[in-house]
């Protein structure tokens, strides 16, 4: 069976891969920098019309080392396919690492090492055939304001769509602003008014009648990643709309005396990758 894959990064990427921050700029006590940085997905061989600025990396992207492919996702991917976009997009988040704890994204979004190291990718990617950059949510939007004041970023002729972040449900509800069904509704709304500017900015991959989202998020409103977008020979469960990483501590300093720290620490050094139950081809004839 033959299968997608795209050939490593270009050249032109070469220097941001071989230099790029570490905890001198990303405060371990508010990002996971254990983890590693994780870059992007999608195109990056200038095919992009639309770029995707998200937020921050969560469970399944620090395995998968692509952004955006957990369920927050799914539900942009979803989007795109709704303005007739399949394969001409490119994502990078705000910041490099996971956000640790509360309001470590605040605090740092501006950093300028964060910035400027962020202004470099935004400059490779938002080259002449972008159409629109579509910001998840208020960090998102911060990192384009600020890139915007830059000489590259000033002269993007490319159409800013900025939207709620895909997991607004979840953290609207969790601060107990209002329900999960209430922040939904929100969220959708706020899609279903960038949709029809989005596909007036944007050349389709395929053309695709409008249809706008309901109150929730239906089955069909999320869309799986493509396999091109993953690292080659990586099981196509880790691109499935089944949740499969999460994280979960390490049991090794959880003795009868374990203290809070203890706890936390972890906590932070766990992370589980199960194989979802659908998906567990052993038990096929
Ligand atoms: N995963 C990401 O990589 N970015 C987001 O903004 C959300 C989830």
């Amino acid at each position: 069976m033959a299968h997608e894959f795209e050939i490593g990064y270009p050249r032109r990427f070469a220097a941001l891969l071989r230099d790029y921050p570490g905890p001198e700029a990303y405060p371990p006590r508010d990002f996971r920098v254990e983890w590693g940085p994780i870059f992007h997905r999608g195109r990056l061989d200038g095919s992009a019309r639309v770029l995707v600025l998200g937020q921050d990396p969560a469970a399944h992207e620090t395995v998968a080392r692509r952004i955006l492919v957990g369920e927050a996702g799914q539900r942009v991917q979803g989007l795109l396919a709704k303005a007739g976009i399949e394969r001409s997009y490119v994502m990078v988040n705000t910041f490099l690492y996971s956000v640790y704890g509360q309001g470590g994204g605040e605090r740092h979004h501006a950093d300028e090492a964060i910035a400027a190291y962020r202004h470099r990718w935004l400059d490779l990617l938002a080259g002449d055939k972008v159409e629109a950059i579509l910001a998840l949510g208020g960090l998102a939007d911060g990192a384009y304001q600020q890139w915007r004041k830059t000489p590259k970023g000033a002269a993007s002729t490319a159409v800013y769509v900025p939207v709620k972040h895909p997991t607004y449900p979840e953290s609207a509800s969790a601060a107990g602003q209002l329900s999960k069904a209430a922040a939904t509704k929100k969220l959708l709304d706020n899609w279903n008014a960038a949709l029809p500017v989005l596909r007036q900015a944007v050349t389709p991959d395929v053309e695709t009648p409008l249809v706008p989202y309901a109150d929730r998020f239906t089955p069909a409103d999320l869309r799986v990643i493509p396999e091109a977008d993953l690292p080659p020979g990586l099981p196509d469960w880790m691109r499935s709309l089944d949740a499969w990483a999460s994280r979960q501590p390490v049991d090794e300093a959880l003795g009868p005396k374990a203290t809070r720290v203890d706890k936390v620490e972890a906590k932070r050094a766990g992370l589980a990758v199960r194989v979802p139950r659908k998906q567990r081809v052993w038990h096929t004839p």
